[in-house]
């Protein structure tokens, strides 16, 4: 696109996928590449944004303009996140957030003995950033917009998902099975809390990233003009 349609407004974009530590070597993580957040960031700098990319654990080059903020852990990405956007007109969540992390870590690699059985890992919930920050808007207006990775009942679990979160929209996306997690391709169905859905056709990330970016726009523009 080279319509400049964020110009002046600050976007903050999560991307990748949290590492939770059990000790110095070994973590519970997931197989978000960071490919479709950094597809967002690049776009929204492309039409004008001040783009934040809060980056977890993705091995791609950074986008030309963007600032980025490089966190490892769900906790961590709570803060930065908390902090950009403070800041932000539109808050974009598409990293993989772990939901539990290990009750304990182990300041020393954790070992095997011989004739010992594995004790088995306690898990904590992690804080839910989509929630909070969808609950607790840094400014008036501020959009909030969250991503569902989804194995079944797509929809369903989206609608759901979209209401528990509170946010404004949820761009829901099958994964699993050679779909989304690392590919440079994706297709999603968009969901408003307004009620409204919109289908996005399979193609590359960066038109994904487009039409996400179409959507908050006119929602933008709409608040704008009363
Ligand atoms: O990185 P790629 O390889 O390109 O893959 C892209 C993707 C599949 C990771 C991406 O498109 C995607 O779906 N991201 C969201 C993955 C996810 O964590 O989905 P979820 O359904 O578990 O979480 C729903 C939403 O809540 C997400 O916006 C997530 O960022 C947020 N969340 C989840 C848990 C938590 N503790 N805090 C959160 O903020």
């Amino acid at each position: 696109t080279a319509v400049a349609d964020l110009a002046g407004r600050h976007v903050v974009v999560s991307a990748g996928g949290t590492r939770e530590p059990l000790d110095p070597v070994r973590y519970l993580g997931n197989r978000s590449s960071g490919k479709q957040g950094y597809a967002l960031a690049t776009t929204a700098a492309a039409r004008g944004a001040r783009v934040t990319l809060l980056s977890a654990n993705v091995e791609l080059p950074a986008p030309a303009g963007v600032d980025v903020v490089k966190v490892t852990t769900a906790l961590e990405l709570r803060e930065a996140a908390v902090k950009a956007a403070a800041e932000a007109d539109v808050v974009v969540m598409a990293a993989a957030v772990a939901d539990f992390r290990p009750t304990d870590y182990a300041a020393v690699k954790i070992k095997k003995r011989d004739g010992v059985e594995p004790a088995p890992i306690a898990l904590v919930r992690n804080p839910d950033i989509l929630a909070e920050l969808s609950e607790h808007r840094a400014r008036p207006g501020q959009l909030v917009v969250g991503f569902a990775a989804e194995t079944d009942q797509v929809l369903a679990n989206g609608r759901a998902k979209l209401a528990r979160k509170g946010c404004d929209l949820l761009v829901v996306n099958e994964v699993g099975d050679g779909k989304a997690f690392g590919l440079d391709t994706n297709e999603a169905v968009v969901l408003g809390a307004d009620g409204s859905e919109r289908a996005i056709a399979p193609g590359p990330k960066e038109d994904l990233a487009d039409a996400v970016w179409d959507l908050v726009a006119a929602r933008l523009g709409a608040a704008e003009h009363g």
